[in-house]
């Protein structure tokens, strides 16, 4: 049995986000959105395309497992089921912080095992914003952790609230976007930078783009709260910081703006929870969609064949939106005006 004090924290990470009370009282935003109906429309719904590239590689769905765990027992197996669900589908998989790998080589097959069991989808490692500020041998221990779960893409998840409030919380990231810039300058793989849940705005989405970071993932507000977590775990509640963040649909549309001066993959999460959800991220302007806790949620309950099902479902209903708007393929689909809902009535 592995047992270390941050292998228990991730253990009551994955606890505690199987309850629905740590989601944001705020929404995701969503719903402020309509679909234009096209009344006259000639898509057939069995030759809709949802096929699309993940940087270099084909995937069939535009969605992603999010980032979740490692460095667990509980965390090796749920990673070797994601990593199923993943390669049954043929979509992206992220795995959780791979801090734990730097520290305990005993905990080093809780990652291999996602590339053992999904050989040829994009896999995604996954580091935190305060190992990245803190190390001087920065660029050695990410080309480690890549190499050691035969990464296509690292992930750097940016995560100041969580830290706020989590016990253990390293709230120093002072020399984050310079330490960026060295990764991406001397590691030949994309990096990805992401929130958990408090959102990217356009700004901020420039300057990582400005030292090399090629793909954004907003992880907004409307999903898991990580303050609410970690508050749950120091038994301490304020519901003004639990709710701080930026909801996903304002960060989708507002750094979508930025591609029309840079080249980069944007991805829609947080609190995404249905098809409709990801069919507007699209038109609002992402390249994909990504969910965790629900994944997660649905694992525990329903097993493997449940998550793949309801990924299938979602997918199902993002081709009836796409039948109903009068679009065939996502091309066409991120080219969707959505309406206001303030301009319907
Ligand atoms: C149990 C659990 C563990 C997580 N661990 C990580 C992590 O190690 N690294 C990371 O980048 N994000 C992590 N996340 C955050 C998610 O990737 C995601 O950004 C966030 O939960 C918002 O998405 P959601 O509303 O779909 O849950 C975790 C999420 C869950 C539910």
């Amino acid at each position: 049995m592995i047992k270390s004090k941050t292998s228990e924290r991730k253990k009551e990470h994955i606890e505690i986000c199987l309850s629905d009370k740590i989601i944001y009282e705020k929404s995701n935003g969503f719903e402020n959105y309509e679909f234009p109906h096209c009344a006259i429309t000639e898509v057939d719904l069995n030759k809709i395309d949802l096929t699309t590239k993940f940087f270099n590689k084909k995937i069939n769905l535009p969605f992603l497992i999010s980032c979740m765990t490692g460095g667990t027992n509980e965390a090796e197996k749920i990673n070797e089921k994601l990593a199923i669900v993943a390669s049954d589908l043929n979509i992206p998989i992220g795995l959780g912080s791979q801090r734990q790998a730097l520290e305990n080589k005993n905990l080093l097959h809780t990652y291999k095992i996602v590339r053992e069991n999904a050989k040829n989808v994009p896999l995604l490692g996954n580091i935190g914003a305060a190992q990245i500020a803190s190390s001087n041998k920065i660029v050695d221990e990410i080309k480690y952790l890549t190499d050691l779960v035969d990464a296509d893409v690292m992930v750097i998840h940016l995560n100041p609230l969580q830290e706020l409030f989590q016990k253990e919380g390293e709230i120093n990231f002072k020399g984050l976007l310079k330490n960026i810039e060295k990764l991406t300058n001397k590691i030949n793989i994309p990096f990805i930078a992401k929130e958990v849940g408090s959102g990217i705005s356009k700004d901020i989405a420039k300057k990582l783009l400005d030292v090399g970071i090629k793909g954004i993932d907003v992880a907004g507000s409307g999903g898991t709260s990580w303050a609410k977590v970690e508050m749950v775990r120091n038994n301490y509640f304020n519901n003004y910081f639990s709710n701080w963040g930026l909801p996903t649909s304002y960060c989708v549309r507002t750094v979508s703006k930025l591609k029309k001066n840079y080249k980069f993959v944007l991805i829609s999460s947080g609190g995404i929870n249905n098809g409709i959800d990801i069919a507007k991220s699209i038109a609002l302007g992402a390249d994909l969609s990504a969910s965790a806790r629900i994944i997660l949620k649905e694992l525990f309950e329903n097993d493997i064949k449940g998550v793949i099902n309801l990924i299938n479902e979602w997918f199902d209903d993002v081709k009836k939106i796409m039948y109903l708007t009068g679009v065939k393929n996502l091309n066409e689909l991120h080219k969707i005006k959505l309406i206001k809902k303030s301009e319907l009535f």
